[in-house]
């Protein structure tokens, strides 16, 4: 289900911890960075970006997301995702099925106090789709990445 992390994927986690120190979370104090990569291998970023009117937060992978998707790329092979004084963080269940609108990435985050490798399938089994199968992401992975 998970496993140790390649090299490349430990670069990834480390430059999602640089971003940490960007985060705006004043409120919950959780400070989250996140690095996507699609087809190209460039690194998008995001950070969390509260709100005092609570619900209009934003997560940090939701953010790196629209970071890749507004460079022109469609398409998820990693996301990184490192938070405050190095506690765990696994991308939350909205964020999940985001993602899953763009692949099946590997998940590269603390987990455990470790930095593992999750596949999205694995930690999001079930996502939202309009009755034809999952979306468009997920069918890609289940063909073969
Ligand atoms: N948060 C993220 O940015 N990513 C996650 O994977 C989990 C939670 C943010 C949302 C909120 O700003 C703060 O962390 C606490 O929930």
């Amino acid at each position: 289900m998970s496993r140790a992390p390649e090299p490349a994927e430990r670069l990834l986690f480390r430059e999602a911890s640089t971003l940490v120190e960007r985060a705006y979370a004043p409120y919950s104090g959780f400070a989250v960075g996140a690095v996507v990569v699609g087809p190209s291998g460039r690194s998008h970023y995001g950070v969390n970006v509260e709100s005092a009117s609570y619900p209009a937060g934003l997560c940090a992978e939701r953010a790196a997301l629209a970071a890749m998707v507004a460079f022109g790329e469609r398409s998820l092979r990693y996301v990184a995702v490192a938070a405050v004084d190095g506690k765990d963080c696994l991308p939350c269940g909205l964020c999940l099925q985001a993602l899953a609108e763009f692949g099946d990435p590997a998940i590269v985050a603390r987990m455990g106090g470790e930095v593992r490798v999750t596949l999205l399938r694995d930690l999001l089994t079930a996502p939202f789709a309009f009755g034809d199968g999952g979306p468009a992401g997920v069918r890609a992975g289940e063909a073969g990445r």
